[in-house]
């Protein structure tokens, strides 16, 4: 489908916001959503330019979680809603997502299914007919860098991952770390609405190719219910970045 950019005219009146760059949106196009019938809209932002009356501005809803937030989180909420309002718009649905009370999984309005990012002051939103797609994890990491790596790759990797890893040259540890890492958080984004239950960095497992770092399967370890059964497994698409890696998943509806 395609890469949105949201409104020029909303991104340059509002100094916390930035557009991507147009070969930035035809990277995404092209190296992440192909033939996949979604949308992803994405912005940069700087929270340190955000001031509280963006919302009113922006006409998006400040929920009462954010009341006593830091502008960090105001900002990239924010952000991160603009790109899910232009998402949903290139899949002809008006409206914003929700979160139930409680809970931190957004929910989609007009049939749709979707799921956001904010990280490294970039924002993401992915969003499908659920008639195309059943279930979509999208997720932006920054770099872990080598001595953030030694330290983070047991909690991520499991066992045989850790194996190959450290078979890895050091200086190709730490962005294959970042997209394991980032793949893993979109396939919790992907299943949660599903499965509706937590699951864990060791529940699943990377079949990787280093030589096609972009491309590559999660597989499950363990059981998470009827339908998603030890050895359930997905496709992750990468694009790396200046600042980190971006992951997705779309699952056939
Ligand atoms: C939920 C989680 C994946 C979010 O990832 P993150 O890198 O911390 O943050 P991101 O900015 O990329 O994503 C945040 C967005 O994820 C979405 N999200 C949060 N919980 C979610 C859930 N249970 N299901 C789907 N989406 C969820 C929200 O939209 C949130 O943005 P919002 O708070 O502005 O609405 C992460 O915090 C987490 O709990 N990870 C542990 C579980 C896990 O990853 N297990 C690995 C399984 S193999």
């Amino acid at each position: 489908m395609s890469a949105s950019a949201v409104s020029p005219s909303i991104v340059g009146a509002e100094q916390f916001l930035q557009p991507l760059t147009p070969s930035q949106l035809l990277r995404i196009e092209g190296e992440l959503i192909g033939e996949l019938p979604l949308a992803i809209a994405a912005l940069r932002f700087t929270p340190a330019h955000f001031d509280a009356k963006a919302f009113e501005r922006l006409r998006i809803p400040a929920p009462d979680t954010l009341a006593k937030a830091v502008d960090k989180r105001r900002a990239e909420y924010l952000a991160a809603r603009l790109c899910a309002r232009r998402a949903l718009a290139a899949n002809a649905i008006e409206g914003l997502p929700w979160t139930a009370e409680g809970e931190r999984c957004p929910q989609w309005p007009g049939g749709c299914i979707g799921a956001l990012t904010h990280s490294q002051g970039f924002a993401a939103a992915a969003v499908a007919a659920g008639s195309r797609l059943s279930a979509l994890g999208i997720d932006a990491e920054g770099w872990i860098h080598s001595d953030r790596a030694d330290r983070l790759a047991a909690m991520i990797l499991c066992d045989s991952e850790l194996d190959h890893w450290r078979e890895l040259p050091e200086l190709a540890r730490g962005a294959w770390l970042t997209r394991v890492f980032s793949a893993k958080e979109s396939l919790y984004k992907a299943l949660y609405p599903r499965v509706k239950r937590p699951f864990y960095f060791h529940d699943a497992i990377a079949d990787f190719d280093p030589t096609r770092p972009s491309r590559f399967t999660l597989a499950l370890v363990k059981s998470l219910d009827a339908h998603h059964p030890d050895g359930f497994s997905v496709e992750v698409r990468a694009l790396d970045f200046d600042r980190g890696v971006l992951t997705l998943i779309a699952l056939p509806a």
